[in-house]
C-alpha cells in the first residue's frame, strides 16, 4: 500500500468539473486580476472568519509582508516571531529592514513561548508575530495579554492554520491582521500561489488595499510605495469553490489524527502532538517528535513500506545562515532545536481513509521497535 504524504488528486478529481467551468468563466469573462470573483471571495472568507475584512492577495508571504508594511515596520524596528517556522515569517521582517527578534517555542505544540516572547519586548518592538503552526494556534490569551501591556499590534501568522479555533474564535482574529496563506498543502488550498489578510480596522484594510496595487489610489497616483501583491481571479474562483468543503476537511483531518493519536499512544521512543485546551486544531501537519537521534533511519524504514512523511523544519530560523549577524550564537533557541531535530510529519489529508492511517501507524510502529 502507499500512503504518501500528501496526494491532491482525489480532492481534485471530486472537484473537476466545477472547477473547470469556474475556470472557462475566468477565461470568457478576460478579467483576470482583482475582479468580481475575488469581491466574492473576500466576502465570502470575512464571513467564515467573522473579520469585518478580508482582502486578498499573492501569497502568504505576501499576506505577511504587506500586513508588516501597513503597520509600517521598517529600520529601526524589531519583530517578535518564534524561531521555529517556515522562513518566510521572518523573511518578511527581514526584507522591510527591520530585525527579526526570535524567540524559543513550547515543545508542547511547538508554537511560540508567550513568556519568552515577553523577555524580548524593548523600546524598539513593533509588533508580535505568532505563527499558529501545524494548524494549532498559539495560545492567545498570552500573546493578548502581552500586546495589551505594551501597546503592541499582533500580526497573526495562519499561513497553516484556515479554520483553526482559539477559544471559539477564529485564528486571525485576534491581531491588527491575520495572514493566511492558499499554497496548495494548506488546509484551504489553491490552484497555485495566492494569500489573504483579513483584519477588524477599517483604515488598515484600507491601507492593505492600496498597498497591494503599488501604494495607489487612484491608479497612477502613489500615496505610499507599495508592491504588487494583487491575487488572480482564477484563484478566487477556485478558492471560493473550495471553501464550502473546508470544514469537513479539517473534520476529517481531525478523525485521521485521532486514529493516530489511538494507534501510537504509550510507544516509547516517540512523543506525539496534543490539541491543548482551548484550541480546535486543525492538523495541517500531523507531526510527532522522534527521540534518540533514529529520524533518519525511522523515515527511511516508513518510506521502504509506501509511507510518506516530511521534515517541517530541519533549522530553526535563529540558526539560518542569513540570519547570523542578528543572533548571539551562544543563546539559541534550545526547544527550537530539539524541534528541528526531532519532528517527522506523518500523512493526515482529508481524503486519506482510516485504513491507510492505521497502515501507516502500524508501519512506524514496527520501525519504532526493530530499534
Ligand atoms: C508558517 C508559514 N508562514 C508563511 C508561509 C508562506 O506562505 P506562501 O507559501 O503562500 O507564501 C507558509 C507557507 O508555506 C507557512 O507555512
Amino acid at each position: 500500500m502507499k500512503v504518501p504524504l500528501l496526494d491532491l488528486k482525489v480532492q481534485n478529481s471530486r472537484i473537476r468539473d466545477l472547477a473547470v467551468k469556474k475556470f472557462s468563466k475566468v477565461f470568457d469573462s478576460c478579467e483576470f486580476i482583482l475582479g468580481g470573483e475575488t469581491e466574492f471571495f473576500e466576502k465570502s472568507v470575512a464571513k467564515y472568519l467573522g473579520a469585518k475584512h478580508a482582502i486578498g492577495v499573492s501569497s502568504g508571504t505576501d499576506a505577511i509582508l504587506v500586513a508588516l508594511m501597513a503597520i509600517g515596520v521598517g529600520e529601526g524596528d524589531e519583530v517578535i516571531c518564534p524561531s521555529f517556522t517556515f522562513f518566510a515569517t521572518a523573511g518578511c521582517v527581514a526584507r522591510l529592514g527591520a530585525r527579526p527578534v526570535f524567540v524559543d517555542i513550547d515543545l508542547d505544540d511547538f508554537n511560540i513561548s508567550a513568556a519568552a516572547a515577553r523577555r524580548k519586548i524593548t523600546k524598539k518592538t513593533r509588533a508580535i508575530l505568532p505563527v499558529h503552526l501545524f494548524g494549532q494556534t498559539a495560545n492567545m490569551d498570552a500573546i493578548a495579554a502581552i500586546s495589551c501591556e505594551f501597546n503592541i499590534p499582533i500580526v497573526e501568522d495562519c499561513a497553516q492554520s484556515f479554520g483553526a479555533k482559539w477559544r471559539d474564535r477564529q485564528s486571525g482574529t485576534f491581531g491588527i491582521a491575520g495572514c493566511f496563506s492558499f499554497y496548495p498543502t494548506k488546509n484551504l488550498g489553491g490552484f497555485g500561489d495566492a494569500g489573504l489578510v483579513c483584519t477588524d480596522d477599517d483604515d488598515f484594510a484600507e491601507k492593505v488595499k492600496i498597498l497591494r496595487v503599488h501604494g495607489a489610489k487612484p491608479r497612477y497616483f502613489h500615496r505610499y510605495i507599495g508592491g504588487n501583491f494583487r491575487i488572480d481571479e482564477v484563484q478566487s474562483a477556485l478558492l471560493t469553490l473550495k471553501l464550502p468543503s473546508v470544514d469537513g476537511h479539517i473534520e476529517n483531518r481531525r478523525r485521521n489524527a485521532e486514529i493516530y493519536l489511538n494507534e501510537l499512544t504509550a510507544l516509547p521512543g516517540i512523543v506525539l502532538p496534543r490539541e491543548l485546551d482551548g484550541n480546535f486544531h486543525t492538523w495541517n501537519q500531523f507531526t510527532v517528535r522522534i527521540l534518540n537521534g533514529r529520524r533518519g533511519e525511522i523515515q527511511q524504514a516508513l518510506e521502504k513500506e509506501g509511507v510518506g512523511s516530511g521534515v517541517y523544519y530541519p533549522l530553526p530560523l535563529d540558526a539560518q545562515e542569513c540570519f547570523v549577524d542578528l543572533v548571539d550564537g551562544k543563546n539559541l533557541t534550545k526547544n527550537a532545536a530539539i524541534a528541528a531535530s526531532e519532528v517527522l510529519s506523518l500523512p493526515v489529508y482529508p481524503e486519506l481513509e482510516p485504513h491507510q492511517i492505521l497502515y501507516a501507524a502500524k508501519a512506524l510502529k514496527n520501525a519504532l521497535n526493530f530499534g
